[in-house]
C-alpha cells in the first residue's frame, strides 16, 4: 500500500503538484496521463522518494523499483549493467539472460551500453528494474522511445512480472492505447491536480469532467 496526503511540491511561485489524497494498492496497475508538465513526473518521483514534497506524507512500507523519463546507462556491456542492477539472487545469471531475451537485447548482451539506440537504451533500463522483485514498479513513460515491436516487448515483460509477482504497477503514459491495454485505473492530472480517478474503459471514453473530455477528445482511440 502507498498511501499520500495533501502533496504539495512548489517550484519559485509555481505549485505544480497539489494532491489531497490518493492511495496504491499492491496488484493494481495504474496509468497516469495528462498534458506535458502536468506533474506526472513529479508525482513519481515523490512516490518513489527521489524528491520530498513540500508538504504532506508518503506511507508506505512497500519495495518499491523506479523507472525515471531519462536514463542513462553504465559504460559497461548491456549484460554487466543488468547484473550489477541485481540485488539477492542465486541464479544471477539465469535470471539476466531471461531479462535480455524478454527485452530483445540477447544479441547486444555484450556491446557496450554506451553505443545503444535511444529504443533499446530504454529496453536496457527496464530489464534493469525488472531484474529485482518489488511489491511496487514505478515507472514513468517507460516505452516513450520505443518503436511497435519494442513497446509489445515492454509491455508484455511488465505483464509477466507482474503476474509473477503481484507487484502493484504506477506508470505514466501517453498512450492511451497503452492505458487500456495495461491498466485497471486511470488517474489524469492538469496542472499538478487529479481531474479523473476511474476504470479505463469509463475514463477514456466517456470522462467525467469537461477538462477531461478535452483532453480525450484530442486522442485517436
Ligand atoms: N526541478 C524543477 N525545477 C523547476 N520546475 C520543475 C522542476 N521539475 C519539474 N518542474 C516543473 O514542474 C512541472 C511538472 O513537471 P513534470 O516533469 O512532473 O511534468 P510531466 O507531467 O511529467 O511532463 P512530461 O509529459 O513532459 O513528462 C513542469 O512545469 C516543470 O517545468
Ligand atoms: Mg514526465
Amino acid at each position: 500500500m502507498i498511501k499520500l496526503q495533501n502533496i504539495k511540491k512548489i517550484y519559485g511561485e509555481r505549485t505544480v503538484l497539489n494532491i489531497d489524497g490518493l492511495s496504491f494498492t499492491k496488484g493494481e496497475t495504474v496509468a497516469i496521463v495528462g498534458p506535458n508538465g502536468s506533474g506526472k513526473s513529479t508525482l513519481l518521483k515523490i512516490i518513489a522518494g527521489v524528491i520530498k514534497s513540500d508538504e504532506g506524507t508518503v506511507e508506505t512500507n512497500s519495495r518499491m523499483y523506479y523507472l525515471p523519463q531519462q536514463n542513462i546507462p553504465f559504460r559497461k556491456s548491456v549484460r554487466k549493467n543488468i547484473l550489477i542492477s541485481m540485488e539477492n539472487a542465486d541464479d544471477k545469471e539465469i535470471r539476466c539472460n531471461e531479462i535480455l531475451a524478454e527485452l530483445g537485447l540477447a544479441n547486444l548482451a555484450d556491446k557496450n551500453a554506451k553505443g545503444l539506440s535511444g529504443g533499446e537504451c530504454q529496453r536496457l533500463a527496464l530489464g534493469r528494474v525488472l531484474i529485482n522483485e518489488g511489491d511496487f514498479l514505478v515507472l514513468d513513460e517507460p516505452s516513450s522511445a520505443a518503436d511497435i515491436e519494442g513497446t509489445e516487448m515492454i509491455e508484455n515483460a511488465i505483464r509477466k512480472y507482474k503476474d509473477k509477482t503481484g507487484c502493484g504497477v504506477i506508470m505514466t503514459t501517453h498512450s492511451p492505447v497503452q492505458a487500456l491495454k495495461l491498466a485497471e485505473r486511470v488517474i489524469m492530472l492538469c496542472d499538478g491536480k487529479i481531474v479523473e480517478d476511474g476504470r479505463p474503459e469509463e475514463l477514456l471514453i466517456n470522462p467525467k469532467t469537461q477538462w477531461g473530455k478535452k483532453f480525450i477528445s484530442k486522442w485517436k482511440l
